[in-house]
């Protein structure tokens, strides 16, 4: 996965030419955890960084609606239509169920009407994995948009009486809409990695086919995550390091030519030890922001990304690294040469009523489809009428 070939065809890139996140309205504080569970807030400061996290209580708050959001204003940076997508990926852990994708619940919001779409499980490396998955698809000329989604709900899957996980997790959304184009740069190199010897240092255990849910599975809690810290830990700080330096070779950049790095946010402690103390790579050039929102999982790079934008931390012609690890045992790091600018988009007030018109178009057409499937269910059974059917889209 190292730069495009050339083959004697116009060369492409792929670009983030838009990005977007969005967090429930709900703050949980160290404070506030310290009423539900035994700790601190100075244990929980002092050994992860993390100083409160944002969690979905409202029950109409899911993985879909977040990543919703997170797409739309991914749209809107890039000033680009939902129809103009050709595919959506969704890297999550807490889809909002086993299927449909969560992916294809928000091709249907967005009325992202070419797009196909697909949930990724890869945990917190998702994101990362994703648009490894979105640069191959635009290189090999399948694709010109794709929209690369992290969203989580991880509030749902935390059993909020232990101690060692319910402080650590968020909810949150990011997405990023990369774009073909035959400007240079763009993402350059991806480097993914697994080790499945560890799957069981963190893993929601109930639920799967190994283990189906029932009353046992429950009453036992094997639907919530179960995680060995300091296993995780130890293989975090390792790979975070070794990741970064193989994207970087194959970027054709060294440490030193790392203008921004955005790690995973799931630990300070795990960033310091990776980024800043192994490859030496200073803390200007480290974008931080697990204090305001723990361990987001695939979400964190790209909201970490958002607001380092936001911050005035990034601008074109920055090299920039993304890496991540997590449940898997999975890694992932890429590395960018931006040059989308990064100036607020003057939306102006035609552009906002026509996206809002399309995003009502959207529910229509939905709601449309959803009727012209009801009226074939209650018709008349007719045998031949499937197959009459399917031949009819095709014609
Ligand atoms: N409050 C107070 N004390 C606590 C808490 C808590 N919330 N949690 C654990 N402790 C106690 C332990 O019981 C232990 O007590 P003991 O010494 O009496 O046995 C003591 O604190 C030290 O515990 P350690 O596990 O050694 O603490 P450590 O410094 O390793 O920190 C932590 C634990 C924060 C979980 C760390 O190991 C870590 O961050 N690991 C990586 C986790 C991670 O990143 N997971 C997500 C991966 S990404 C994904 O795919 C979702």
């Amino acid at each position: 996965m190292g730069p495009p070939n050339d083959g004697g065809y116009t060369r492409r890139y792929a670009h983030i030419v838009g990005w977007g996140y969005e967090v429930p309205a709900k703050v949980i504080t160290n404070h506030d955890l310290e009423q539900i569970v035994e700790t601190s807030d100075e244990w929980i400061r002092s050994r992860t960084g993390i100083e409160e996290r944002h969690v979905a209580a409202d029950p109409k708050e899911t993985t879909s609606s977040l990543a919703v959001i997170a797409a739309r204003r991914a749209l809107e940076v890039a000033d680009v239509p939902p129809n103009k997508i050709d595919l959506i990926i969704c890297s999550t852990t807490t889809p909002e169920y086993s299927f449909p994708a969560t992916a294809c619940l928000v091709q249907n919001a967005l009325g992202a009407t070419n797009a196909g779409a697909f949930d990724l499980s890869a945990a917190c490396s998702g994101f990362v994995y994703g648009l490894s998955m979105a640069r191959g698809q635009i290189l090999a000329g399948d694709a010109e948009y794709v929209l690369v989604i992290g969203a989580e709900t991880l509030s749902r899957i935390v059993d909020w009486t232990d101690r060692e996980t319910c402080i650590l997790f968020g909810d949150g959304a990011g997405a990023v809409l990369v774009a073909a184009s035959e400007v240079p740069g763009g993402i350059l190199a991806t480097e993914l990695g697994s080790d499945g010897s560890g799957g069981d240092a963190l893993i929601l255990p109930g639920g799967g086919s190994a283990m189906p849910t029932s009353l046992e599975t429950v009453s036992s809690g094997q639907h919530y995550v179960k995680m060995d810290g300091k296993a995780v830990f130890r293989f975090a700080t390792r790979v975070m390091a070794t990741a970064t330096r193989r994207v970087l070779e194959r970027a054709g950049y060294t440490p030193a030519d790392v203008d921004l790095v955005v790690p995973h946010q799931a630990n300070l402690r795990i960033i310091q030890n990776s980024v800043l103390n192994q490859l030496k790579i200073p803390e200007e050039k480290v974008f931080v922001n697990l204090q305001k929102y723990g361990n987001t999982s695939t979400a964190s790079i790209p909201i970490a990304l958002c607001e380092a934008i936001e911050a005035g931390r990034l601008k074109p012609g920055y090299k920039v690294v993304f890496v991540g690890f997590g449940a898997g045992l999975t890694w992932a790091a890429c590395a960018i040469d931006w040059r989308t600018p990064v100036e607020k988009l003057d939306t102006g007030w035609w552009r906002n009523t026509r996206r809002q018109a399309t995003y009502s178009a959207a529910a229509a057409r939905s709601m449309w489809k959803k009727a012209v499937r009801w009226v074939y269910d209650v018709l008349p059974n007719d045998p031949e009428a499937p197959i009459k059917e399917g031949v009819k889209e095709k014609e």
